[in-house]
């Protein structure tokens, strides 16, 4: 009679390894708390001028602002004593009725940082000491209406956000022409018109002047900026060649020049830029052949060349085209893709090519031109030429679930495996 309970202890021990391994798995799921760190300094309390100026501009006060984190991030305070001043401040989805005053606004010239989001207030006129202090300013789809010359006295920033905002401005170079510390600038969805400025600040690294009305070709100005790794000028009305310096801007790494007028062939220099992840072409008038250099790019992720005048048989192997997140092609009428080295299930939204390198008509279906995601159309690629060097990506993929098999089978044999030694065992001592 005293074996039951010894069978249960064995087959508890048994069971023990796999029983800690599922908890264990469970564990490391979760996100592990680290205990925030005590705070050191004493606390000493917001300037009361700031307070009040706070208090104009509908922020509660009630809390102190400097604690931390405040409320939407709106206020961060620096460490000053006997009182603590204001470093930061955001305010967004502000009542209709708020007005900003000069008298709140000049008792805030300690903020180097100021942003607005949602925040329909009348800009006004800022103190000489607060457009000095401030190195970052910040407005999305706020302060109704801006003009050049009221972004231009800004002279210390190093970022400056419009977005959702229209600018009224002869250009550019009114907004930028005192701004020698720039390195990030957004000008975007804000009605901006006329030209580059001759002039760029060499330390910019971060361009993004998308959705606006400027005009005319990409300047020198431009191309000298090596230290830019970020380049968005989608949706202006500009034109003219993509320029051989282009290939100068050896940091970038995301260029979109969508949605222009730019013609002419996309400039063999590109391929001196060694780090590219995303190229967006799309929506221009280039022509010639697509460059065979996009597929010596190792960092390159999304190449979106749809609909352009590019022509001929398409320079990229299978393997290639998989590696790529997304790959865009179509609206290229007379660019075509040889199918005796890709598949048509690849879906690269184009027509095969005839012997002589020309598209065999019909054109694909419009659907097809659409993205193709290797993620979710992996499947389609089973049967081409390129599916024996599968990515290490993909093979990351199957390495979960497979472990998960594993462990339940483990998990069931045993279960399996000691009913089978019970059943023996009690016969055995029957
Ligand atoms: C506040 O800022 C911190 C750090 O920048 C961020 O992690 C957090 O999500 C922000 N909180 C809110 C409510 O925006
Ligand atoms: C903005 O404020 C309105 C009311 O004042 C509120 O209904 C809305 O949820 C707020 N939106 C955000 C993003 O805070
Ligand atoms: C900002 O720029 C002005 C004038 O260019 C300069 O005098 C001042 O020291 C700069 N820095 C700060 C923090 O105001
Ligand atoms: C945009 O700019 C044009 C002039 O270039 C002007 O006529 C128009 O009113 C502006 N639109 C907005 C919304 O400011
Ligand atoms: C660019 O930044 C570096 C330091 O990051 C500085 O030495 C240099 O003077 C800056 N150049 C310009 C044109 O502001
Ligand atoms: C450029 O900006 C547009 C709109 O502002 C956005 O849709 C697009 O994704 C951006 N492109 C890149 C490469 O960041
Ligand atoms: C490409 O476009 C440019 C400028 O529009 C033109 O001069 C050139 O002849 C075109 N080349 C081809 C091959 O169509
Ligand atoms: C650059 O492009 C990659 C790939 O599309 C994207 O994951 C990344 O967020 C982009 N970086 C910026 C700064 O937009
Ligand atoms: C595909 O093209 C790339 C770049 O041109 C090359 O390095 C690679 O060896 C090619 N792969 C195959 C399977 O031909
Ligand atoms: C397509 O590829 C095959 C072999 O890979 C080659 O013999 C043929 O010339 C190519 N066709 C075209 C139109 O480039």
């Amino acid at each position: 009679m005293k074996q039951p309970p010894l069978l249960l202890l064995l087959l508890l021990l048994l069971l023990l390894p796999f029983l800690l391994s599922t908890i264990n798995a469970a564990t490391a799921a979760t996100p592990t708390l680290s205990p925030a760190p005590p705070s050191t300094e004493t606390p000493s309390s917001l300037d009361p001028k700031q307070i009040r100026a706070l208090q104009s501009l509908n922020i509660p006060t009630a809390r102190d602002p400097c604690l931390q984190p405040s409320p939407h991030n709106a206020t961060i305070c620096d460490t000053s004593k006997p009182f603590r001043r204001l470093v930061s401040l955001h305010l967004s989805n502000c009542s209709s009725d708020l007005s900003l005053s000069s008298t709140a606004l000049k008792s805030l010239s300690s903020l180097h940082s100021l942003s607005f989001t949602d925040c329909r207030a009348s800009p006004i006129r800022f103190p000489s000491d607060l457009s000095l202090s401030l190195t970052s300013f910040s407005c999305i789809h706020s302060l109704r209406r801006l003009t050049g010359l009221w972004l231009s006295r800004f002279v210390n920033l190093t970022d400056l956000t419009v977005s959702n905002t229209p600018i009224n401005t002869r250009g550019l170079y009114v907004i930028l022409g005192n701004m020698h510390k720039l390195k990030t600038l957004t000008i975007s969805h804000a009605n901006l018109s006329g030209s580059f400025p001759r002039h760029m600040h060499l330390n910019l690294t971060h361009v993004d002047l998308s959705n606006n009305k400027l005009k005319g070709k990409i300047p020198t100005s431009l191309t000298l900026l090596e230290d830019l790794e970020f380049l968005n000028l989608s949706s202006n009305g500009l034109n003219g060649v993509i320029p051989t310096e282009f290939g100068d801007l050896i940091s970038l790494k995301n260029v979109s020049l969508a949605s222009n007028s730019f013609s002419g062939s996309i400039p063999d220099s590109m391929s001196a830029i060694p780090g590219l992840v995303h190229v967006d072409l799309s929506n221009n008038q280039l022509n010639g052949t697509v460059p065979n250099f996009f597929s010596e790019l190792k960092e390159l992720k999304v190449l979106n060349l749809e609909n352009n005048q590019l022509h001929g048989v398409l320079p990229f192997n299978a393997s290639f085209i998989k590696r790529l997140d997304v790959l865009k092609l179509g609206g290229n009428g007379n660019l075509c893709y040889n199918h005796s080295s890709l598949s048509s299930k690849m879906k690269l939204g184009i027509a095969p090519c005839d012997k002589h390198g020309l598209p065999i008509s019909p054109p694909p279906s419009k659907e097809s031109s659409s993205s193709r995601d290797s993620e979710s159309e992996s499947s389609d690629y089973d049967d081409d030429s390129g599916s024996a060097d599968d990515t290490s990506e993909k093979k990351e993929r199957h390495h979960g679930p497979n472990r998960v098999v594993l462990g339940v089978a483990i998990g069931l044999s045993s279960i399996v495996f000691l009913i089978v030694f019970l059943v023996l065992l009690s016969k055995w001592c029957a």
